[in-house]
């Protein structure tokens, strides 16, 4: 054996996985000793690789790959194709990046963590040969095959539009008939409508999510690209693949002149080093931006009770709130016998200036819910505690407002925790997110119960 070259591929070989192919059987044991010495992943057979990556087992990690991106761009099904150092490492950015972002919304994905500047670990998927493109605004290929619609045509819902892999005859559109007809076999289930319809409608919600958390920088999300595959463990649909400049049309301040995504690679005459160059930094631009999509929350719930007896109620208030990832805080204060010290708390509140929704919880007679609302210019919504005897009575000290005030009123603390969270997510991308995956998930888990129902008829 040639010791030096040896350890000279197994340098570079720990820097960039996918070069590991390049290794003879006996080098490749010798790179696993050393990939475990160092930490690193111990990589197995090569599972499939494409245009810009290659996907590797894990041999101490049977169920997960590990996908690693190239230095390359490629465009028309490869028909133009070139070497780019440093995509892979600012596709991975990117990538990592916005499947952390759509993971903590709530969206079930391949995705388990970056491990290197240039690759990541997933879950190993069977994947589904289907790109699912969804469209806000016309142009680009939909206009080619949809004569006289004109660019800039705005699509309320988004358009959703399939497409078969198939590099050979240029990804044919198959309609929902024919992706149903298809009848395609993966990782242990068939495609059929019931799980078509799970990932036309995660597409949408993955599309809506993005376009707004991009809308906070001001930059329009046109179109987008994306793939499933079935995690044959467990016959779960998830997204997977990658999402990155590859993926989508992006056009700060919604200027097409503005664009920074490969369409700028598909429309050169010629493409010269310097034009490679300018791509390169646009795609650099989107990996900087796209981790201020994740911002901390700059919102928050202020639960008032009445009395440190209304705890419960209260913390499930708190735990509402939690699911859509709202801070809350929890006071106790009573505006009939304490005016003073409510005052006092919800001045120390709106004086911080993160916005705020206060929740009231007072039973019996509700002075709080009203007090603060005479007294707020933020949201409050009253969630008294009812008590069965006097419940229907209660509710009316909440309801029945004196002139001039705006506070709502809702019985259960899960709807008031909601209700803040959808208040809040006015301004918030991150909160949005999560109540727009968690509707998704909701309809997803009636439609599967519906399901069940009818198989186990
Ligand atoms: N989690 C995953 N498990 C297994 N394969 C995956 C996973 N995510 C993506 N892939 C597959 O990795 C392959 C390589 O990616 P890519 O280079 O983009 O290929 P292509 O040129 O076919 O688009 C694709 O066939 C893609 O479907
Ligand atoms: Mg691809």
């Amino acid at each position: 054996m040639n010791w030096p070259k040896t350890l000279n591929i197994l340098k570079k070989c720990l820097k960039n996985f996918h070069l590991a192919s390049l290794l003879a059987p006996t080098d490749l044991r010798i790179f696993h000793i050393f990939s475990q010495y160092l930490g690193q992943l111990n990589l197995g057979a090569l599972v499939i690789e494409g245009k810009t990556k290659a996907v590797y087992d894990i041999v101490d990690s049977p169920g997960h790959v590990l996908l690693q991106n190239k230095d390359r761009i490629t465009a028309g099904d490869g028909a133009r194709a070139h070497d780019m150092v440093g995509k892979a490492a600012i596709s991975t950015a990117t990538t990592v990046a916005i499947f952390e972002l759509l993971t903590n919304a709530g969206i079930k994905t391949h995705f388990v963590r970056q491990e290197s500047d240039t690759s990541f670990v997933g879950i190993k998927c069977a994947m589904i040969p289907i790109e699912w493109v969804t469209r806000r605004i016309a142009t680009g290929s939909f206009l080619k095959r949809n004569e006289g619609v004109k660019e800039g045509y705005r699509f309320s819902p988004p358009k959703q539009e399939t497409f078969f892999k198939d590099d050979a005859n240029h990804d044919p559109q198959w309609s929902y008939e024919q992706c149903v007809a298809a009848k395609l076999e993966v990782g242990g289930i068939q495609i059929g409508p019931h799980e078509l319809d799970i990932m036309a409608r995660t597409t949408v919600t993955v599309f809506e999510i993005l376009e707004r958390c991009w809308a906070a920088l001001d930059c329009s999300l046109i179109d987008m690209k994306i793939e499933f595959g079935v995690n044959p463990e467990t016959g779960e649909i998830l997204l997977s693949d990658v999402i990155d400049s590859d993926s989508w049309r992006l056009w700060p301040a919604g200027d097409r002149r503005l664009m920074k995504d490969k369409q700028v690679y598909r429309e050169l005459a010629e493409v010269t080093p310097e034009a490679l160059d300018t791509i390169k930094r646009n795609f650099e631009w989107v990996a900087e931006r796209v981790k201020l999509l994740s911002p901390k929350p700059h919102a928050r719930a202020v639960v008032f009770m009445g009395s440190a007896s209304d705890m419960p109620h209260c913390e499930k208030i708190r735990d509402s709130c939690k699911l859509y990832g709202v801070p809350c805080e929890l006071r106790v204060s009573s505006a009939h016998k304490g005016t003073d010290e409510t005052m006092k708390i919800l001045a120390e509140y709106e004086g911080e200036g993160i916005p705020t929704v206060f929740i009231a919880v007072a039973g019996r007679s509700n002075g709080l819910g009203p007090v603060l609302s005479g007294n707020a210019t933020w949201p409050v919504i009253n969630c008294p505690p009812l008590s069965g005897d006097w419940g229907s009575h209660d509710i009316w000290s909440s309801m029945r407002l004196p002139s001039g005030l705006g506070c709502s009123t809702v019985m259960y603390p899960e709807a008031a925790g909601q209700c803040a969270a959808q208040i809040l997510s006015l301004s918030d991308h991150i909160i949005w997110s999560k109540i727009r995956a968690k509707q998704l998930n909701t309809w997803i888990g009636l439609k599967t119960a519906d399901r069940k129902c009818r198989k186990d008829k």
